[in-house]
């Protein structure tokens, strides 16, 4: 199959080299000269594991463009991965998609053969059977249907492991305007994935409905738990793992996202609670879970600040990990840099270090904060040190030896438990979030547990 991909960038780069990785030829544009040229030099215009690999791989099946008219004018299907940047109001934006969409129907208006559109960016629902339908029907000169096919196609990875996921996906999702559209897309999808997951075909507004309820779900489950992280927090003897780790046997419920720590952040989840409830209100509809979810995760912040204020015993504070999660460099919705630029403001010396994420941090983080060398450089010169990420390197570097070695009763607050509490008291004062009475309890006396228990 001859596809082509606009967009090039996290999402896009990635579904470009798998799909000529199972021998489809594809043409990839984008706006940026620089990423066009990394492809054509066989270069990974993002980092992304095993993606260089298979774009140096497949080299002869995969170029790049800067060229719409190159691009759908050789192909006969075209994804487009652009930005949806959430507006004011807190919905999906669809400008530049639309822009896109009208580039490639302009394109599609020059050949005769049928040609499929798939809207993968995410959007907010009513818009491809909307907007996007109707600027490519003016665009092309085609209606939707017989020589033209209009789908929504979602894909749910996460950075790091974008490549493994679309290799091997839980399931696809097809928001399709007829069955030949929809069959043609499963065709692509079936020729790429490694396993054989369910696939849900069904119309544009109901696919676009499930993109954003999956997302919104997931992030309520994170939540909930950081919820009760709070509650555990402030209560004797109580330990939020393993509460959570007992919830989660239950099959209703499943473990997976239902771990306590900090809140959620990166390109995708803080925004989707948000442009749900923000549709919600929009339509007289009510989203209050998806607004309590985006407060608990607000709030997450709040305890950080509340555990420094009561146990930290200097100002001198280091954050280890600025990335959103562990295995990337994107620092969106970073909690690590949102922390040290607040911590700064009110006076704190703040020392902040990540294996992966510096050079994207550097450009957001404020003026004052220190950014350190290494882990051990941060550990050397902060008292108070915060673990917000898991990077499998703070559990490697950080040891009871090192801790000796630098002196000084430090306070840890590991909220990823990556650090032994047997192996680790002797040498610091280590703090897990949610795990009892070592927040600030609000109890004045254990006995009245019992009492608001009766
Ligand atoms: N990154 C993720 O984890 C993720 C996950 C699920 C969904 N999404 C969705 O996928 C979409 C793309 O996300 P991303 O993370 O890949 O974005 P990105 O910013 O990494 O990449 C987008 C690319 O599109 C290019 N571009 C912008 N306008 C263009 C145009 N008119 N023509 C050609 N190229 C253009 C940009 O230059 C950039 O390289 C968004 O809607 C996002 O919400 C992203």
């Amino acid at each position: 199959m001859k596809i082509s991909i606009i967009g090039l960038g996290k999402l896009g780069s990635p579904l470009a080299a798998v799909l000529a990785s199972k021998g489809h030829h594809v043409i990839g544009v984008d706006l940026s000269p620089a990423f066009v040229e990394n492809i054509n030099q066989c270069v990974a215009p993002v980092p992304e594991p095993c993606l260089q690999e298979l774009i140096s791989t497949h080299s002869s099946k995969l170029k790049a463009t800067l060229s719409y008219e190159e691009a759908i004018l050789n192909t006969d299907v075209t994804f487009v991965i652009v930005p949806t940047p959430s507006d004011k109001n807190g919905l999906f934006s669809n400008r530049s998609l639309l822009k896109a969409v009208e580039h490639i129907g302009q394109n599609i208006s020059k050949k005769t053969s049928y040609h499929l559109v798939v809207i993968t960016s995410t959007v907010m629902p009513g818009s491809t059977d909307g907007e996007i339908k109707s600027t490519l029907e003016l665009s092309s000169g085609r209606k939707v249907g017989k020589n033209l096919g209009l789908c929504y196609n979602p894909e749910f990875i996460a950075l790091g492991s974008v490549v493994r996921n679309m290799l091997y996906p839980d399931m696809i999702l097809i928001g399709e305007s007829d069955k030949k559209a929809g069959d043609l897309l499963e065709a692509i999808h079936r020729s790429t994935v490694e396993n054989e997951p369910p696939i849900r075909r069904m119309n544009l507004m109901n696919a676009e409905i499930t993109k954003i309820a999956i997302n919104t779900f997931v992030t309520t489950k994170i939540s909930y738990a950081n919820m009760l992280s709070d509650i555990c927090g402030k209560l004797p003897e109580a330990d939020v793992n393993v509460v959570t780790d007992a919830i989660g046997l239950d099959s209703r419920i499943g473990p997976k996202y239902l771990k306590a720590a900090v809140a959620f952040g990166g390109p995708c989840f803080p925004r989707d609670n948000i442009a749900l409830a923000a549709l919600a209100r929009q339509i007289g509809a009510r989203a209050d879970l998806a607004e309590a979810t985006q407060n608990i995760n607000y709030y997450q912040n709040e305890r950080l600040h509340q555990f420094i204020e009561k146990n930290s015993r200097s100002k001198k504070i280091g954050i280890l990990g600025l990335s959103y999660k562990p295995g990337t460099y994107v620092v969106e919705e970073s909690q690590g840099i949102h922390l040290a630029n607040q911590l700064t403001k009110k006076g704190y010396a703040v020392s902040v270090y990540d294996p992966m994420a510096l050079e994207e941090a550097e450009k957001i983080l404020n003026f004052g904060v220190d950014i350190a060398l290494s882990t051990t450089d941060c550990l050397q010169k902060s008292d108070t040190i915060l673990i917000l990420i898991s990077w499998p390197e703070f559990s490697r570097e950080i040891t009871p030896n090192l801790l000796r070695e630098l002196g000084g009763n430090k306070v840890i607050l590991d909220c990823w438990r990556l650090l032994s509490k047997s192996e680790f008291a002797p040498v610091c004062d280590l703090f897990y979030l949610g795990c009892g009475m070592e927040e600030e309890s609000l109890l004045a006396e254990p006995s009245s547990i019992g009492a608001s228990h009766g």
